[in-house]
Parts: C-alpha cells; sequence; structure tokens
C-alpha cells in the first residue's frame, strides 16, 4: 500500500525537500497555502497532511479546525517555525495528530510520518476486518429503496462516537435488531461484545439483578458466588436493550441512574462500579402514547434516544419488497436443497402490493412458506398463499362474513360441533401469527384479544381433544 502525504507550507525550499527526501516512498502533493491545500484535500483526501502553522491567508490552526470537520479520519501533523507552546497547544486539542518543530530534520520528519502512518494502516486494516464481519454477519442484508439507504447512511453517520445511546423505533418485523447489530459494527466499539438484552424475555423480577448483577447472598436465590450483569459484560461495546417499551418502571429508574452518569451497584453492594459503553434500544411500542400513560419515563426517553433512528415499515419502501424476497427465495431454496430461481410476474405484483403488517418478517416467512410448497423453478401466486388477503389499497374485510354468507355443510351422520369449532378458531390464530410473523403480541392484536387471553385461547384451539 503506498500511503499519500499532501503538505502545506508556504517555503519552497520545504516543500522541495520533502519531496525529494519522501518522494520515493509516498505519493506527495505540496502546496503554499491552505486555501489550494483544502481543495485538493477535498478533491482526493490523502492519509496524511502535514500542514504548516503560519501561512499566508488562511492559517494552519484554522485550516487543521477544518479537515477535523471534513476529513476527521485523515490524520493531520502540524508544522511549526518555532516551539510556540500556545499554539501548539490549540493545534493538539484541535485534533492534530502531532507536530514538528522546524528546521525539518530529515530524520525526525521520516519517524514521525511513519509512525502516524503506522496508525492509518492499522486503523484502515481494522475498517477492513469490520467491513468483512459485517458482510459475515449481516449476510443478505437488503436495503435498495432509497427510505431505507436514507437510514443506513445516517446510521453509518451515528455509530461514530461510541457513546452515544440511540434509540431504533420502528413497527414489529422491520429488522431493528439487525440495524442495532449494524450500528455496533459500523462504530468504534466493535471491537468490544455485542450484549443483546430482551427486556421484554427477563421475569420482572430479575431485570435488575440481570443486568446490574448481584452481590453473593443478595437476596434468597443469588448464588453463593454472585454474578456480573448484562451491563458489565457489554464493556468497552454495546448494550442493546431490545423491548425497551417492556421494562418495568422499577427498572427504568435503575436503568437511568446509569445512563445518567455511567455508574451502577450489583444488586446488594455498595461497591460503586463504572464502565464505558454504547446503549442501543429498540421497541415497537408507542412510547409517547407509554409516556402520556405514566409508563414509560419521560427522562429515560430522553437519554435513550439521544439518536433516535425510525426505520420504515416495509410498506412505506416498497422498493425493498422485491429485493428482499429474491434474497430469501435464493437462501431458503439452498437451505431446503431447491432450485428455485424467479418469481412470477404475478405473484411480484401481490407482493408489491401486499399490506405487510407484519414487515419483513411477514415476508421472510411468506417466501420461506413458499419455497417448501411451491414447484421449482419459478415461485407462483398459489405458493404465496397471500390470495384473499387485504391489500394495500383495499379496505381489510373480516373473513367470518365470508363463511356466514355460505351455509354450513353437515353431513346426515352429522358432525363433532366442539371440533370444528377448534378447526374454525385454529385457522384464525394461524393466520394472525402468519401476518405477525410469528409475533404473538401482534397476532394478538390483530385478534382484539389481550395477550393472556390470547396464549391461553391459542393452546386450546390447537389441541385436538383426546379421543377413547
Ligand atoms: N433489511 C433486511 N434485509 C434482510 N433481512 C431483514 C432485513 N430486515 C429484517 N430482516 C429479517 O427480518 C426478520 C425480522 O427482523 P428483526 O428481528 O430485526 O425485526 P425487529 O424490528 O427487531 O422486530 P420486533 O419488533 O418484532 O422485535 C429477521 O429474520 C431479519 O433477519
Ligand atoms: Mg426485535
Amino acid at each position: 500500500m503506498r500511503f499519500s502525504i499532501l503538505l502545506v507550507d508556504d517555503e519552497e525550499s520545504i516543500r522541495d525537500g520533502v519531496a525529494i527526501a519522501l518522494g520515493p516512498l509516498y505519493d506527495i502533493r505540496a502546496f503554499g497555502t491552505a486555501e489550494e491545500g483544502l481543495a485538493s484535500l477535498d478533491e482526493k483526501p490523502p492519509d496524511l497532511v502535514l500542514l504548516d502553522i503560519g501561512l499566508p491567508g488562511m492559517n494552519g490552526i484554522e485550516a487543521l479546525r477544518r479537515i477535523r470537520e471534513t476529513h476527521p479520519e485523515v490524520l493531520v501533523i502540524m508544522i511549526t517555525a518555532y516551539e510556540d507552546v500556545h499554539t501548539v497547544v490549540s493545534a493538539m486539542k484541535f485534533g492534530a495528530y502531532d507536530y514538528i518543530i522546524k528546521p525539518i530534520l530529515m530524520d525526525g520528519l521520516e519517524t514521525t510520518i511513519g509512525n502516524a502512518l503506522e496508525s492509518v494502516r492499522l486503523r484502515k486494516e481494522v475498517r477492513l476486518l469490520q467491513e468483512r464481519y459485517l458482510q459475515d454477519n449481516l449476510p443478505g442484508f437488503v436495503a435498495q429503496s432509497d427510505e431505507l439507504q436514507d437510514v443506513m447512511k445516517f446510521i453509518a453517520q451515528v455509530a461514530k462516537s461510541p457513546d452515544t445511546p440511540i434509540l431504533i423505533l420502528g413497527e414489529t418485523g422491520t429488522g431493528k435488531e439487525l440495524i442495532a447489530s449494524a450500528i455496533h459494527y459500523r462504530s468504534p466499539n466493535c471491537k468490544g461484545p455485542f450484549v443483546t438484552v430482551n427486556c421484554a424475555a427477563i421475569p420482572k423480577d430479575l431485570v435488575e439483578s440481570e443486568l446490574f448483577g448481584y452481590e453473593k447472598g443478595a437476596f434468597s436465590g443469588a448464588g453463593p458466588a454472585g454474578k456480573r450483569g448484562l451491563i458489565e459484560d457489554a464493556a468497552e461495546g454495546t448494550l442493546f436493550l431490545d423491548e425497551v417499551g417492556d421494562l418495568s418502571l422499577e427498572a427504568q429508574a435503575k436503568l437511568l441512574r446509569f445512563l445518567e452518569n455511567a455508574e451502577f451497584y450489583r444488586v446488594g453492594s455498595t461497591k460503586k462500579l463504572s464502565l464505558r459503553t454504547r446503549v442501543v434500544s429498540a421497541t415497537n411500542k408507542d412510547l409517547q402514547q407509554m409516556m402520556e400513560q405514566g409508563l414509560f419515563r419521560r427522562d429515560l426517553y430522553f437519554r435513550l434516544g439521544v439518536i433516535t433512528v425510525k426505520i420504515p415499515s416495509l410498506n412505506e419502501r416498497r422498493g425493498d419488497i422485491l429485493p428482499l424476497a429474491h434474497t430469501f427465495l435464493l437462501n431458503f431454496s439452498s437451505k431446503f436443497g431447491k432450485k428455485f430461481t424467479s418469481i412470477s410476474p404475478e405473484a411480484r405484483d401481490a407482493l408489491t402490493e401486499h399490506r405487510w403488517t407484519g414487515n419483513v418478517r411477514e415476508l421472510k416467512n411468506v417466501i420461506e412458506q413458499g419455497v417448501l410448497v411451491g414447484k421449482e423453478p419459478e415461485l407462483s401466486l398459489d405458493d404465496l398463499g397471500l390470495a384473499g388477503q387485504a391489500s394495500a389499497g383495499g379496505k381489510a374485510r373480516s373473513g367470518v362474513d365470508a363463511v356466514l354468507r355460505a351455509r354450513p355443510a353437515i353431513p346426515p351422520e352429522g358432525i363433532d360441533f366442539e371440533e370444528e369449532e377448534r378447526k374454525f378458531r385454529k385457522r384464525y390464530f394461524e393466520e394472525a401469527l402468519r401476518m405477525s410473523g410469528g409475533n404473538e403480541s401482534q397476532a394478538a392484536r390483530l385478534l382484539g384479544l389481550n395477550h393472556h387471553t390470547f396464549r391461553f385461547r391459542k393452546k386450546k384451539a390447537f389441541t385436538p381433544p383426546k379421543r377413547g
């Protein structure tokens, strides 16, 4: 790899001297003014800038400030005519990597540049590893639509600051978890761990000890050795709080304290612990409404959502539907040893027009099912099982109306009414689960049941009566 260096110095002898001494090793561009240097930098950013402080026109400190703003990845070494402590200090404060003092000794210059470029090389290597890791860990991540492209660009920007909390909002199945990991692997924290906590899955009275850990004997049932919490596991990395809208008010208060001063106590301990991690959280709940109802703390909302990322629903980014469908088609084909290569025009139309309540997850399930039951090599409309579904434009019609309009078929020998009724119910549970992509809360909502009733009735509907 040949590094490129941009030199800005108003002394011609220095420009020539550096070009002669370093020209064989690096690509050197030299300019007499900051204005020219910045223009060239914008055109093609170098790996390193050697920047004189005392320049005619814009001075070196001002130029440094601009470079740091527009090209934070470019290293800058300041050149100063004399060891003016104040100027050097302010240069370092503005983010200069190092400085050298005139008269320039070529040996010293080579060493300083060599060190700087070594760190550039390391950074590039890390970025390469990061990219490769992303490729391996987010295979088939599809973001074709302008809407999702915008989100990804925004994420790439905000991921750079390693501490800023980020709140991801979006309907169920829009890819919040994938986006959270994308943030981690694009951030400086990528060398640290990515720890996922599903706040909805931890029993309410264990949230605190799971998150913050506990001291031995902290409560009955606490292990004899004590335990570190998930927050400690995420030190120097990313803590992903999934379904954060499901945290109890009590847990919210503890989390708030941690976010405010990066300090916490293990349950049952008086020893203050402190660490650095980035908190990314996600929810498909309407936090605004929860705050109005007093179910979610306003102060915590603002702490978690210093940066808020809203993932558009699949219906709001239809440009992603077909690329996603094709990706899933190929993935499931190879997984199930099938030979699907395409999707029929009618099926494509149906996919594009369908109203996706379960978003990407629902689409993924539809394609998976199609690949399992369909006839190769082309996925047809029938294989999707979307017929009779509410489309994007149309209004959903309750299926019961259609059933009620037809007379029920009762054969002369009679039927098992209970069993018929159970099968009838079961179809509704299956359909709601299919639409929600398997998400029970969402399915319950579709059927107008609360989660508890949903579970209870679903279990009954799925359990055939014992015969005998
Ligand atoms: N852009 C995408 N490209 C490829 N696959 C995706 C994309 N977005 C989501 N998926 C897939 O869709 C499924 C749902 O995504 P994910 O679990 O991230 O959604 P979520 O927003 O966290 O949903 P929930 O709110 O229900 O937890 C996953 O299998 C995921 O791999
Ligand atoms: Mg999720």
